[in-house]
């Protein structure tokens, strides 16, 4: 089943006088797992309702393999839709469920068996092909919609945000099942959540929108390592965001950076700045190494290293996050994998001094304020 690529060219979108989506352009390549990440409201799912045909446009276009489906009823569009609510026949069973679109296609007794025999072992469902909908748990019952969907042989999947009614370890297990179905079918899937672990853990690339806008466009890791602004970086993981002021362009790739609350720190430059230019800077907390001892430095390269007493400490089983009070007042976030706990130093608890240091590529601009 090969899927389609989808491009969403110049789209806006009105709801009365309330525009919902402004200018959306997006290239979704064929059979990749591509995800549509914002928080609720932003306009996902009538993005997709646009793409399943569900909804008008009020202006812009959305083509297939280069072809435009704008004025395709949503039964003439070679996509399904797994909705969050499963939307399965109580009645018919999970057999009959996923026969139903192949009845209305009108294929033969032997031909739907066979597909259904088929549907229900890729989502490993054999056991419960006579069970009603009522009979199932929740990750079965979306299991029996996305056997459902495959069924039309679509080539194109519109998911919304198809596990966000189960418990957190079902959403993992149910995400991974996800994954493995798409390497199997190898269709596009096109994933809507609001969820950004879920986001970064299976797509190819993802569209971060807010607002109506998507504000960033990349794979998993270039969102989360270098998040296009603030709100990216604050919706995506954690970060400190920090004020502060050009002093010194050192390299090309490297400024000097004086921070009222932080005292002078090395960033890296990815964007360009001038000498006075107030700049937001962001820094993810694992990224700072955190320790009672004053760490030896190289001469050779620059580390940023910062002291303060910890304010308060959160056990999480895996990790510990400090909030660490620095010398000028500023509190900063400092998570600590519990790796090598054997050989680590003395646990750091609330009230102790610590230092704190990292990389310079590891902080770097976010926005720019122009000082001229
Ligand atoms: N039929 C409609 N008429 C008027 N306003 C609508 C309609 N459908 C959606 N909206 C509004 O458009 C905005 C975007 O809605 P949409 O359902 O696309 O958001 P979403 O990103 O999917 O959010 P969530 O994560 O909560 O599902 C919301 O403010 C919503 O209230
Ligand atoms: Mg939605």
């Amino acid at each position: 089943m090969p899927g389609s690529s989808v491009s969403i060219v110049e789209v806006d979108k009105y709801f009365g006088d309330f525009h919902v989506l402004k200018n959306i352009n997006l290239e979704i390549k064929e059979n990749e797992f591509f995800s549509l990440l914002g928080p609720s409201g932003c306009g996902k799912t009538t993005l997709l309702r646009i793409i399943a045909g569900l909804e008008d446009v009020d202006d812009g276009d959305v083509l297939l393999d280069d072809k435009s489906i704008i004025h395709l009823p949503p039964n003439k569009r070679p996509v399904n839709t797994i909705f969050q609510n499963y939307a399965l026949f109580p009645h018919l069973t999970v057999y009959e469920n996923i026969a139903f679109p192949l009845r209305l296609k009108k294929l033969s007794e032997n031909e739907i068996k066979e597909k259904v025999d088929w549907l229900l072992s890729l989502t490993r469902l054999e056991e419960h092909a006579k069970k009603k909908p009522n009979q199932l748990s929740g990750g079965q019952k979306q299991r029996v919609s996305l056997a459902r969907a495959l069924a039309n042989e679509p080539k194109v999947l519109l998911l919304d945000e198809p596990v966000s009614a189960l418990d957190a370890k079902l959403r993992q297990e149910l995400l991974i099942e996800l994954d493995n179905l798409h390497d199997k079918v190898g269709i596009t899937f096109i994933y809507v959540t609001h969820d950004q672990s879920e986001a970064l853990s299976v797509s190819d690339h993802v569209a971060v929108m807010n607002n109506g806008v998507v504000v960033q466009y990349g794979t998993p890791y270039e969102i989360y390592e270098s998040p296009a602004d603030t709100f990216v970086a604050t919706f995506i993981g954690e970060s400190n965001l920090m004020k502060g002021t050009v002093k010194d362009l050192i390299s090309e790739n490297y400024v000097l950076v004086e921070f009222p609350t932080l005292g002078e720190i090395v960033c890296f430059k990815d964007k360009p700045v001038n000498i006075g230019d107030d700049i937001l800077i962001t820094l993810r907390p694992e990224k700072i190494r955190i320790s009672h001892l004053k760490p030896q430095l190289s001469s050779d390269s620059y580390t940023n290293v910062v002291h303060g007493v910890v304010d308060e400490t959160i056990y999480m089983g895996y990790q510990t996050k400090y909030f660490v009070r620095t010398d000028d007042g500023y509190i900063l976030k400092v998570y600590k994998q519990h790796a090598s706990y054997l050989l680590d130093e003395k646990i750091i608890q609330w009230k102790d001094e610590v230092y704190m240091y990292w990389n310079p590529d590891d902080s770097f601009i976010v926005e720019v304020e122009r000082v001229d």
